[in-house]
């Protein structure tokens, strides 16, 4: 074990603790609080194996209320909310100073656990001792309601709330079940630059970044064609991190910046996509079903739509979409007529899915609406080997993906078509040049899945800190 020094500061009336190489450990206010913040704490969601003890929790007051008698701390330490009760009779300083204690004041209380079957945890804490780290009385989200903007503006602190705490979980395991899901089956993950040196997506919707002067670069709008640099390498590989899209778009799917996971598989056609999506979505639901169900009850989710998901997912060519889509307009059930050739809208891929109840794949997209990389068939070139997963309950797509071109003089061609500078793909060119196979992959957003998962109505809370059209702070 280390040697410590302590020191009482007479200017503050702190106990200072350094190490032996005077470097700051903490500072304290007593004796007794330094043996607290370096005695062992027990966690909210340990509780129940911990009945008649004596515990130590870390936290903050989450909510509290009092009657003449008692008060009930709601203490909240990242792993659940637990209530804490002071009894006035059993000792009055200690009553009146958890009295004065407001809403996220940082607190160090220990008690007894008690059984409690009203609690949703099963537990209580009878408080025997309570260490106010800072006292707060202006915190400034109370459980009033508060308008949207208001809490964007104060995210940092909203992610401390109940609802909002449920949803980043959910993200968490979501991004859990995705990596568990690859790693098990033999991908390696490769991750792919962030500065890219040209367009994936579009050329409409990049950030531009002064790269020291001379060149240009671009936040990447997707891993992809790096993955297929590392498929070559791997055979089936996967990259997953943050993906910037420049889009003017103010709508409830739609981040400036947004994660993605990628995967990429040589040897592939666009039909081992649907069954990879499809495999990998059911690990998904499954995983959160059975992970997250405190999170999803906290957020009144209607969980049977998820348990209802099955293999298979339908499979949709785009001519029998649009056939469906135009039906719907006939019977008055969608706004606008589609014809074949466009990209759907947000109405469109709601009508799709909401067809079905289960996610739905469409394939065959124009090859017009498509990126310059994408496969055609040889039989219909008008028609790329893209695929789209569409969420059910308006989710809208969640996958995008699908087998690329392997002929060097297609994507030559291509390059030229879509008005992209040649040399700076000649990298690209070269997995055509040296080894081409049919290959194929796709990208998910984990946002869009995760509000799917959570049941929320915007993508925005599905980020600890999201960047949109008109939002970059905090
Ligand atoms: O369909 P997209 O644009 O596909 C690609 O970028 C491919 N290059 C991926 C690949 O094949 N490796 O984007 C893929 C997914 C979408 O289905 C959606 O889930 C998500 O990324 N996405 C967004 N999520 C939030 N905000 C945005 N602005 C998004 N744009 C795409
Ligand atoms: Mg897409």
């Amino acid at each position: 074990m280390k040697k410590l020094r302590f020191y009482h500061s007479r200017a503050n009336q702190q106990i200072v603790l350094l190490t032996t190489d005077y470097q700051l450990l903490t500072t304290a206010r007593s004796l007794r609080l330094l043996k607290l913040l370096f005695m062992s704490q027990t966690y909210i969601n340990q509780l129940k194996d911990h009945i008649g003890e004596s515990v130590v929790l870390k936290g903050w007051l989450y909510n509290k209320r009092s009657s003449g008698k008692l008060v009930f701390l709601q203490l909240r330490d990242g792993t659940g909310i637990v209530q804490c009760v002071v009894f006035k009779p059993n000792d009055e300083a200690l009553y009146d100073l958890a009295d004065s204690i407001g809403q996220e004041s940082s607190i160090i209380v220990t008690g007894t656990v008690k059984e409690d079957t009203r609690s949703s945890i099963g537990v209580e804490l009878d408080v025997t001792a309570l260490e106010v780290l800072q006292n707060v009385h202006d915190y400034p989200i109370t459980p009033k309601e508060h308008g949207t903007e208001f809490l964007m503006d104060n995210r940092h602190l909203w992610i401390r709330s109940k609802k909002q705490h449920a949803v980043l979980k959910i993200r968490h395991t979501v991004i859990k079940a995705v990596r568990d899901f690859f790693d098990n089956r033999g991908f390696t993950l490769a991750d792919t630059p962030i500065f890219t040196p040209a367009a994936c997506e579009g050329t409409t919707t990049l950030f531009e970044v002064d790269y020291f002067g001379d060149d240009k670069a671009y936040l990447t709008q997707s891993g992809q064609l790096y993955n297929e640099a590392t498929a070559a390498a791997f055979g089936k590989s996967y990259a997953f991190g943050p993906t910037f899209r420049a889009e003017k778009s103010k709508t409830r799917r739609h981040l400036t910046e947004f994660w993605m996971v990628e995967p990429e598989v040589a040897y592939a056609g666009y039909e081992d996509m649907m069954d990879l999506g499809e495999a990998m979505i059911l690990s998904i639901v499954e995983r959160v079903l059975t992970d997250r169900q405190e999170e999803l009850k906290t957020l009144e989710r209607d969980t049977t739509v998820l348990e209802a998901i099955n293999s298979p997912f339908p499979r949709l060519h785009y001519d029998d979409a649009v056939k469906m889509l135009q039906e719907g307009f006939a019977k008055g059930e969608l706004e606008n007529n589609f014809e074949w050739g466009g990209d759907f809208g947000a109405p469109d891929e709601t009508y799709l899915s909401t067809q079905h109840g289960k996610p739905v794949f469409v394939h065959h997209f124009p090859a017009a609406i498509k990126g310059f990389y994408f496969e055609v068939d040889k039989d219909r070139p008008e028609c790329a080997l893209g695929i789209d997963l569409l969420a059910p309950e308006g989710y809208g797509e969640i996958i995008g993906g699908g087998e690329r071109a392997t002929s060097l003089e297609y994507l030559e061609e291509q390059l030229k078509h879509h008005d992209l500078p040649q040399e700076i793909f000649e990298w690209y060119l070269d997995l055509r040049r040296y080894g081409s196979v049919p290959h194929a992959g796709f990208g998910m957003g984990i946002e869009r899945c995760t509000a799917w998962m959570a049941g929320i109505e915007h993508v925005r809370e599905t980020i600890p800190f999201p960047r949109m059209l008109y939002r970059l702070r905090p």
